[in-house]
């Protein structure tokens, strides 16, 4: 049996959190390996990266996800009880009720509200000073799925539900305040979608058929259970914050078309470009940097053994990266997607493998009309300026954002 590379440092957490996307690629280069073995919060773990890799990973016969979240995500990210710590029966279940919901016109229904947001906010854009997209997206976000999902917000309560969910989002792998803010969000986000779901239950709140906060509040397990309060909170936060996460992919996608300006013409005129500038915007720029399992039973794989309970990780961004799967894989390159034919295992910032079987994103449609929708407006519906600003993607943060949030100034309306 062959040894896997191993770290030599006690504990790595530290490292992996200073290197941030690029822990596991940068120890893959150094150990001339797609597999090494390091510790990280005091664990044994596994790190994985290219397509063998995670076509092992999310073969569900090798591996579980209970256990697998650290707990400090699960006190910010995910919240406990969800689909993703789901396994077997219990998971397919689960994540069926999800997949429900993500029908082709429902998709383009989201996507269509969020385009009529963002169409009613150019005018006061177009008075405003400069305009903070990050901010200004996240919060139309949360507006088109909370109407998307049925979920009523009061005037003046979108600002407060974005920060919560935001909160939760950047607090995914962080320390410190962040980390509590993270806290902080995930409860009062909790509070709030239990109490709608409860109200749909007693019948105080109509909720329409179909959209997520029904669909959540009428599911049943496989014995016919409903869900509990607090998991049914954690399931609906589970469509709002992700959504509102897409925001971080719009803000990419926009920096994209202002560093690779002849896209905006391509894109305005083609939606194949439109299609392969979408994808690339999703390999090239760093949103999930890993996604965690542990091992089922103990089993071997070219010639390594996995012992039984140890933590797997699998290397999203470095998969996205890699050399032997993306020709030159640090430039920014749509046309490689032209003909692409797509394959699970190659291009997962949203994980690998099936949606309805396994763990990949359930919102991976969506996030993809939604991208479309922004690209399409900031190419065809306004101009704007970009003024000086400090737009560098700091990789050692997780989630990674320019971090100016990419301002706009003297926005205008065209078209
Ligand atoms: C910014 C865009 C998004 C990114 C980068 C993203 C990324 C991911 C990743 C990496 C996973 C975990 C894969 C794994 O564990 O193997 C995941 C799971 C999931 N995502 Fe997303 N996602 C996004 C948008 C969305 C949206 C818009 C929704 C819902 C509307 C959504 C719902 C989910 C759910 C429910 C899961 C759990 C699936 C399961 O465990 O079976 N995501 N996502």
């Amino acid at each position: 049996m062959a040894t896997i590379p191993t770290d030599r440092s006690p504990d790595s957490t530290v490292a992996f959190l200073r290197a941030g996307y690029r822990f596991i690629g940068e120890r893959c280069e150094r150990y001339g390996s797609d597999i090494f073995q390091t510790r990280l919060l005091l664990e044994p773990t596994i790190c994985l990266r290219g397509r063998p890799a995670a076509e092992l990973f999310y073969d569900a016969d090798r591996f579980v996800r209970e256990g697998a979240m650290p707990v400090r995500g699960q006190r910010t990210l995910t919240g406990r009880g969800g689909v993703q710590g789901l396994d077997g029966a219990a998971h397919h279940h689960r994540k069926a009720m999800f997949m429900s919901l993500m029908t082709p016109t429902a998709v383009r229904q989201l996507g269509q509200l969020f385009a009529d947001e963002w169409r009613a906010r150019i005018p006061a854009w177009e008075l405003a000073g400069p305009v903070t997209l990050h901010t200004e997206v996240a919060s139309m976000l949360t507006e088109a799925v909370c109407a998307w999902a049925g979920v009523p917000l009061a005037a003046g309560e979108v600002d407060r539900r974005t920060e919560h969910l935001q909160a939760m989002i950047n607090s995914a792998v962080s320390v410190g305040p962040r980390h509590w803010r993270g806290r902080v969000g995930r409860l009062r986000g909790e509070r709030w979608a239990g109490d709608l779901v409860e109200r749909v239950r007693a019948g105080t709140l109509p909720a329409p058929e179909g959209g997520a906060l029904r669909v959540v509040a009428e599911h049943r397990d496989g014995q016919g259970r409903p869900l509990p309060r607090r998991v049914a909170a954690v399931e609906l936060l589970n469509v709002l914050r992700p959504t509102v996460a897409v925001a971080g992919f719009v803000v990419f996608a926009a920096l994209a078309l202002h560093d690779h300006p002849a896209w905006r013409q391509r894109v305005r005129d083609d939606d194949d470009a439109t299609e392969q500038f979408v994808q690339e915007v999703r390999r090239y720029y760093p949103f999930f940097p890993v996604a965690a399992a542990r091992v089922r039973r103990s089993f071997d794989w070219q010639g390594y053994h996995f012992p039984q309970g140890r933590r797997v990780l699998l290397d999203l961004y470095g998969t996205d990266h890699h050399p032997a799967l993306w020709p030159e894989p640090e430039q920014f390159r749509p046309e490689r997607f032209a003909g692409w034919r797509g394959d699970p295992f190659t291009l997962v910032p949203q994980g690998g493998g099936g949606h309805l079987g396994g763990h990949r994103c359930a919102g991976e449609w969506v996030a993809i009309e939604l991208l479309k929708r922004a690209v399409t407006l900031l190419t065809g519906a306004l101009r704007y300026d970009v003024p000086p600003q400090d737009l560098a993607i700091d990789l050692r943060r997780m989630p990674a954002l320019p971090a100016s949030g990419f301002v706009v100034t003297a926005v205008r309306r065209i078209g």
